[in-house]
């Protein structure tokens, strides 16, 4: 029997995330119950030998686990004081650089860079610094070292610091900014996060446009990019995981009661969301009720599948936005509903089962974010849907790159060419949209998240 207390050999691989891919909840008995999350991560992660995931303890539920020894094995939890990780998480990366990096500012009033944002910026930096020094702990000498995110972005440069011998890579989920809009930032502070990042020797995103933009940042800022190399890598939706998880039984229940809601020969609009004010849900919405405005010939006959799920409700905004979805919804509910069709179901309980069986009934899939690192549902939808559907494509989703051709694309603030877009997809010959969706099936699976991991491992130990 191993001892508890063997050394664990150090690892060669470790990837360093906000989230990690286990979360606790603590039960009324006091117990606690473990939960595992998916994603790309996990997936890719999944293929390679001696690693180890840091990540932060994000709720009580985690907290407690970490007191009690209670882990997984590969997994290293991360005790952060609550406050400090609150100012970092809340504070920073969702209220400031999640903002910059997807232009959600109204400028006029906001952002505004004052002694609290300075105070919430040196726990930033205690957090990054938490991680860099947990990294360079479990390290093996010469590892990889894979950073992910806006959360973890001085990690890089910390880490180089600490730990010369190692090969880092960060990666970037989220789009980056153009320079001029990333020049809101103080400039001592725009300077910091890039050189955090240039301290990995490689820096990579998912599309050429996110990646020019942090060229370009780099550029005009520091003069350059220095020795870090810049590289792509598209995540792709995992096919084999989600065909096979979407033909179990628990998924065919949700079909059925899904199919019940939306009533006999009914089309579809689905999307499934976070509700983030990035997915621009609310515009959304308002494109459909301008469809049935426009084209009184699909009242009755369309239903608007709308799964917005809880996200970052810790921020006065996203709870604002959560109930300006519902506001919106419900509006439109009164106005056109009849006494046997509601033309928006909307959910806001997250349900993975119930998502893929949206999924599968979609005639037509609704993508029409303001801004998106890449956004895998637009992927996801084509793969698992059960007789193709159409894609409705915002240009400024990441996945505009690879699968813009094959669907209908849309500036995301135009409401008005939105619901013509919609209009276009839900008339679409049942034979090309067929076509088009295997199309972008295709184009959607081309990386797949394991592939899209060792692609990066092997680049960044190329060196
Ligand atoms: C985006 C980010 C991820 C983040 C996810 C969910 O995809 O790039 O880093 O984990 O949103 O957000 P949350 O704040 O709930 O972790």
């Amino acid at each position: 029997m191993v001892s508890e207390h063997a050394p664990q050999p150090a690892a060669q691989v470790l990837v360093a995330s906000n989230r990690g891919p286990v979360s606790y909840a603590v039960r009324e008995d006091g117990s606690l119950e473990a939960k595992r999350g998916g994603g790309g991560l996990v997936s890719g992660l999944s293929a390679v030998d001696d690693k180890m995931w840091v990540c932060a303890a994000l709720g009580d539920g985690d907290r407690e686990a970490v007191r009690r020894g209670v882990g997984e094995p590969g997994v290293r939890m991360l005790d952060i004081d609550a406050g400090t990780h609150a100012d970092a998480y809340n504070g920073i990366a969702n209220s400031v650089l999640w903002f910059v990096h997807h232009m959600l500012y109204q400028t006029p009033v906001e952002p505004v860079f004052d002694a609290e944002f300075r105070r919430q910026w040196a726990s930033f930096e205690a957090y990054n610094r938490s991680f860099a020094e947990a990294l360079a702990e479990e390290a093996g000498r010469g590892a990889a070292v894979l950073v992910q995110d806006y959360h973890l972005s001085l990690v890089p440069g910390m880490l180089r610091e600490l730990r010369p011998d190692l090969r880092i890579g960060h990666f970037s989920h989220t789009p980056w900014a153009p320079v001029d809009y990333f020049r809101l930032l103080p400039d001592d502070i725009a300077e910091q996060l890039l050189r955090g990042i240039l301290g990995a020797d490689r820096a990579a995103f998912l599309t050429r446009r996110w990646a020019d933009a942090f060229i370009g940042c780099c550029t005009e800022i520091l003069g350059g990019t220095g020795r870090t190399r810049i590289g792509v890598h598209g995540l792709g939706a995992d096919a084999a995981f989600l065909t096979r998880r979407a033909h179990e039984a628990d998924v065919d229940e949700r079909m059925a009661a899904l199919r019940e809601q939306v009533g006999p020969g009914r089309r579809t609009v689905v999307r499934v969301d976070r509700t983030e004010l990035s997915k621009n849900i609310v515009r959304g919405l308002h494109a459909y009720r301008a469809l049935l405005d426009e084209h009184p010939e699909w009242r009755e006959r369309v239903v608007h599948v709308a799964f917005a799920y809880p996200s970052r409700q810790d921020l006065a905004v996203y709870r604002a936005y959560t109930a300006e979805v519902q506001r919106v919804a419900d509006g439109i509910n009164k106005t056109y509903g009849t006494a046997d069709w509601t033309p928006v179901v909307l959910h806001v309980k997250d349900d993975f089962a119930r998502s893929l069986a949206a999924y599968r009934l979609a005639d037509v899939a609704l993508v029409n974010p303001i801004r998106d690192g890449m956004n895998l549902v637009a992927k996801e939808v084509p793969v698992v849907s059960d007789e193709g559907c159409a894609l409705v494509l915002s240009r400024e989703a990441g996945a505009y790159e690879e699968l813009g051709e094959h669907a209908i694309t849309v500036n995301p603030y135009d409401v008005s060419a939105t619901a013509e877009a919609l209009h276009e997809a839900l008339t679409m010959p049942d034979d090309v949209r067929a076509a088009r969706s295997q199309r972008l099936a295709e184009a959607a699976t081309a990386l797949p998240p394991q592939q899209w991991f060792l692609d990066q491992l092997e680049a960044l130990r190329r060196g």
